[in-house]
């Protein structure tokens, strides 16, 4: 049997990681400013994280949501207290695809209303409702097609104002900063037109935090630069550092009924230890400060080099985006400085470490990026 091939793969075979670094089958280093696409949040094999996975691991990995699992309480009243939202209810599943799926059809249970407002560049998963929301025709198959998803241009208050007024909405989703799309941050007005609209017609705010959020902005969730809650938090990617678990986080307007949601793996003992070492990790470290700290450093030093069209984003989570012809930075950061970052398009360097990633590694980062876009031309830009 073979692998089905859908994967583009770099040649590099991972054999070992410690906090920002990774090395190879051939002992060579890496810095690792992607974190396998935003989802290492307090740093590869954190010694916390080992420990208390391997004791749960002792105890008990998993059994099913037909008994009492007291880890999944202790790690909801600690979501609740480090995100902020300590009157919020959580559902646990496996990944953000699940997550944001469970976010659509909860929102459909609560109002009875069917359509799905989305925006144009978003990402938010490959499962059925999750994929029809994302705007990517190419993994959007016949059976997933529906007319009950509205897009939507990004940031455009007019009309979204204009689609609650010809529609009944269910749900609007957003992401804080878009990831896939490109690093695009949602404005604060925006976020809040989209919290007064779904008050005002009943429809549920959902805040799509799998990349964005887990404190990557520099607030826990993104959205919370808006200064209004939305009604449905969805999160995965950082939440385990890695171990596979997802969430929302449900306002306590939504009532719970049993049955309504429901999933065999999501929640396990293995899980909720995971889940609960990264929040301590968090919490104990600072790290949301340091997220901020090291993100604006970043973000400034990054303005201040040749060669780029624009950088984008907050905390760490930054694009930097180039010019077409220098379309071989990304390649070179990895082959010749051995640094993954991550890439989107149409020419955007995605930037997404750990969150305790130090200035030392930002400035090491810095000087090859630097060598790299000093040693070009870029008629493009200058034109
Ligand atoms: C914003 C956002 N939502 C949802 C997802 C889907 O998450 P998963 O791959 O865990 O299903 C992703 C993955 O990249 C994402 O970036």
């Amino acid at each position: 049997m073979k692998l089905f091939d859908v994967y583009p793969i770099n040649d590099i075979c991972i054999t070992k990681a410690a906090g920002a670094y990774v090395w190879d089958d051939k002992d060579e280093k890496y810095l690792d400013l992607y974190g396998g696409h935003a989802v290492i949040s307090i740093g590869h094999t954190h010694p916390h994280y080992v420990q208390r996975i391997q004791e749960q691991l002792n105890k008990v990995a998993f059994y099913s949501n037909s008994i009492k699992i007291p880890l999944q309480d202790e790690l909801a009243q600690k979501l609740g207290k480090v995100s902020g939202k300590e009157d919020y209810q959580l559902f646990l599943c496996n990944s953000g695809a699940e997550a944001n799926e469970n976010a659509l059809k909860l929102a459909s249970f609560y109002n009875g209303s069917k359509k799905i407002i989305a925006f144009k560049k978003a990402f938010h998963g490959r499962t059925s409702l999750a994929v029809a929301a994302t705007d990517n025709p190419n993994i959007v198959a016949p059976v997933n097609e529906t007319d009950n998803v509205i897009f939507l241009p990004f940031n455009d208050e007019e009309a979204l104002e204009s689609a609650f007024k010809a529609n009944e909405i269910s749900s609007v989703i957003v992401e804080g900063i878009q990831g896939v799309g490109g690093i695009n941050i949602a404005s604060v007005s925006f976020l809040k037109k989209i919290r007064s609209l779904c008050e005002e017609y009943n429809a549920v705010f959902i805040a799509d935090s799998v990349q964005c959020g887990y404190g990557r902005s520099g607030k826990f969730y993104s959205h919370d630069y808006a200064g209004v809650d939305a009604d449905i938090y969805s999160m995965a990617k950082g939440m385990g550092n890695g171990f596979p678990v997802g969430a929302i986080s449900i306002s306590p307007k939504i009532k719970p009924r049993h049955f309504m949601l429901g999933t065999t793996f999501g929640g396990n003992h293995l899980a909720c230890a995971a889940a609960l070492a990264v929040l301590e990790v968090i919490e104990k470290d600072d790290l949301m400060i340091n997220a901020k700290n090291i993100g604006n450093y970043l973000i400034g030093e990054l303005k201040k080099l040749p060669n780029i069209i624009e950088v984008r984003g907050r905390g760490l989570m930054i694009g930097i985006e180039l010019p077409g012809e220098l379309n071989m930075v990304k390649k070179n950061l990895l082959m010749k400085h051995k640094i993954f970052t991550g890439e989107a398009k149409p020419n955007v360097i995605r930037l997404l470490p750990a969150l305790n990633i130090t200035k030392t590694e930002a400035d090491i980062f810095l000087q090859a990026i630097k060598t790299e876009l000093s040693t070009v031309n870029t008629p493009s830009l200058h034109k």
